[in-house]
């Protein structure tokens, strides 16, 4: 043996693997999945769940267009193929969060079931938990949190979606999860309990 494949030897063998990281949490790191329509209440859904989590010693990270888009993904647009790329790039980053032990959990409109597949591709079956926020169109159309709705009836934005570019529901393996009339607190407990035994070391 070379004296540098001596050295590489040793220093993948002192590694720590996800298994002792896991076990030095007491907890299982997953990936939470957040998919559905702008507006439909991903992002209140996921912090809300992420503060739960917190208060039970369970460590997470939340991955969401505020700290993707404006970072690892800031020459990305809303093209298909920029979205596509978007959604790739976030795959890999909760794997590395998830491969350290952490419940990562990400919310993203992910607007095809071809992304969201290549999304559980990367991430793997085992562990990618897709959950859909059904909120109908009307009702985020209703709501319009930050009038992009509008915008988008008016011509002022394209490739909006749901409007100008498609969103396609998941058909398959996944948890849905309702929100109108819904108390928030109503979708959250409904999500963890349906996560929570996924997560849980023992
Ligand atoms: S995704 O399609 O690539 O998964 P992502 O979740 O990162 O989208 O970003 C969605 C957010 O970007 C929306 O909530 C909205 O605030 C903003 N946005 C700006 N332009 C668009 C658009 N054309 N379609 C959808 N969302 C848009």
């Amino acid at each position: 043996m070379k004296s540098e494949d001596r050295n590489l030897h040793t220093v993948f063998d002192e590694l720590l693997n996800r298994k002792d990281k896991e076990k030095l949490l007491s907890q299982r790191g997953i990936v939470i999945w957040l998919t559905g329509l702008s507006g439909s209440g991903k992002t209140t859904i996921a912090n809300h769940l992420e503060r739960r989590l917190n208060s039970e010693g369970i460590i997470t990270k939340l991955l969401d267009g505020d700290n993707i888009r404006t970072g690892v993904g800031n020459n990305l647009g809303f093209s298909t193929e920029d979205r596509a790329e978007n959604i790739r790039r976030i795959a890999e980053v909760a794997k590395l969060f998830m491969n350290t032990g952490i419940v990562t959990i990400c919310s993203f409109i992910s607007p095809t079931k071809e992304i969201r597949a290549k999304a559980r591709a990367i991430i793997g079956t085992a562990d990618f938990h897709e959950v859909f926020i059904n909120t109908p169109l009307e009702i985020c159309e209703k709501r319009d949190v930050k009038g992009l709705y509008q915008k988008a009836r008016a011509g002022e934005i394209t490739n909006f979606t749901g409007i100008g570019a498609p969103y396609e529901n998941p058909d398959n393996d996944y948890i849905e999860i309702v929100t109108n009339n819904k108390t928030i607190d109503d979708s959250v407990t409904s999500l963890y309990q349906q996560i929570i035994k996924k997560i849980k070391w023992s």
